[in-house]
């Protein structure tokens, strides 16, 4: 078992390591090295990462306030419904845009364009369950398309589920300088400072997610036309009780929540255009540094930003400021989505496999004869994940003393493997 523990320890922090190295690029640093890159040569990057042996011992297990494997899993589920769903209280704060052409929906119970910041749905039947009027009038059903590209912010996480616990405290930053729960069902107000706010950096709109994702619009006459203005039939009160009524009243909510369902997973919400150049993360520890003491002994669903000191949040507000005056043309165009995908892609089911293998529950004689069965089925799976970074050189050391014999042999895997995927993206930063 325990040449199988050496593996497994390499593909572990070997797969972190390569993220989480990937990942500090994108988390906030990346326009670190974009905007400050004249004082950055290659040659800095490379050896920041040869630097000292002790970087590439297995025996170190990541810091304990480690956060690489917290911002890669959110930035890589950014604007994909279950994660948000699952994790409700968002780190993030993205720029976007939305662009020209894309049609939004408001229900609302009476035929006039909103003249002041209101809600918009990027699905129609999620803005229908808004639409209400009376019986006799019925109600009405607005479509806008975009006339030109809008400047948006995304909160990530449930950010729309007017709740206490976390899923507003991004907004509440922003839109306060601090966690605000007496202002939990203050949306008005929300979105009223949010859009005073967010005017000095001609921001359209701001992005959040409950049963679908929702757009707060600043000015509905500003870069939106409208489309249709149509007077619907009001539907018949939605009866109470579970399981609900069999009328197409409790169909609509049930509607609602289904197109919520339809962006669960990559490439989520297509239609919003997120920026991670310019990506904010409340895990990132140079940047948050209180919240680090804050998250001790948290299960992640209880991780939220209440805790940020005031310093801290006024770190993060002047660096969303910076980046939203900054149009950084200069950008290195790296496509972080898609690298994001494919480390995704190349090692999730792997992985979920590997701990199938590894589950102490799964020793009955069905699936395994012995221990022994069950170490070579694993370090058969790890070699194949490990086969481009196996050098020809890496050969155990045959000892009856494993910890006598080290781990200094597969060491170069490690390296190997976690130097390949962020090197060169680093270098190529450099350059830019
Ligand atoms: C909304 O935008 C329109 C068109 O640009 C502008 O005329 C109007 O003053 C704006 N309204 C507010 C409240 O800023
Ligand atoms: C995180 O942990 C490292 C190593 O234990 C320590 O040096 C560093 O100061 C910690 N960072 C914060 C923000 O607490
Ligand atoms: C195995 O190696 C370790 C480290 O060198 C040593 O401390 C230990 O005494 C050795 N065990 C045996 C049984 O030789």
């Amino acid at each position: 078992m325990r040449w199988t523990h050496a593996f497994c320890i390499i593909l572990m922090t070997c797969t972190l390591s390569s993220l989480s190295s990937s990942l500090s690029i994108n988390d906030a640093q990346i326009h670190y090295f974009v905007a400050e890159s004249s004082t950055f040569g290659p040659e800095d990057f490379q050896d920041d990462h040869d630097n000292g042996v002790e970087q590439w011992q297995l025996s170190k297990e990541p810091a304990a306030n480690a956060t690489g494997h917290l911002v890669f899993e959110t930035v890589s589920s950014l604007l994909q419904h279950w994660p948000n769903t699952r994790y409700r209280n968002g780190h993030s704060i993205v720029p976007g845009v939305i662009s020209p052409g894309t049609l939004l929906y408001h229900g609302t119970n009476h035929n006039v364009v909103p003249d002041h910041p209101d809600w918009l749905a990027t699905d129609p039947e999620h803005s229908h369950a808004f639409c209400h009027g009376t019986t006799q009038a019925g109600c009405w059903h607005l479509t806008l398309a975009t006339t030109r590209p809008l400047r948006v912010l995304y909160f990530d996480g449930s950010s729309a589920a007017k709740m206490m616990g976390g899923p507003l405290d991004s907004q509440d930053i922003v839109a306060w300088g601090k966690v605000r729960p007496e202002r939990t069902y203050n949306e008005r107000q929300r979105i009223a400072d949010l859009c005073a706010w967010g005017h000095q950096y001609s921001l359209d709109a701001f992005i959040r997610m409950e049963w679908d994702f929702e757009i707060m619009l600043c000015n509905f006459t500003s870069g939106a036309k409208v489309v249709s203005f149509l007077n619907l039939p009001e539907l018949p009160a939605l009866e109470k009780g579970i399981p609900p009524s069999q009328n197409q009243a409790a169909f609509r909510v049930l509607e609602a929540i289904n197109a919520g369902h339809w962006h669960d997973r990559y490439p989520g919400e297509e239609r919003i255009r997120l920026d991670l150049t310019r990506l904010i993360s409340f895990y990132d520890i140079d940047l948050v540094p209180s919240l680090v003491a804050d998250r001790i002994g948290k299960e992640r669903w209880d991780h939220r930003l209440q805790g940020a000191d005031s310093a801290d949040i006024a770190a993060v507000r002047r660096r969303l400021a910076r980046d939203l005056v900054s149009e950084r043309l200069e950008v290195s165009g790296i496509d972080w989505r898609t690298l994001f995908r494919v480390i995704i892609k190349r090692y999730a089911e792997r992985l979920e496999l590997v701990q199938y293998l590894l589950n102490d529950a799964n020793s009955d004689s069905e699936v395994f004869h012995d221990e022994y069965e069950r170490a070579a089925k694993v370090q058969l799976q790890l070699r194949i994940m490990l086969t481009p970074y196996i050098l020809h050189s890496s050969i155990p050391i045959p000892t009856s003393n494993f910890s006598a014999s080290g781990l200094s042999w597969p060491e170069p895997v490690f390296k190997e493997c976690a130097r390949h995927t962020h090197q060169q993206l680093c270098l190529t930063l450099a350059l830019h």
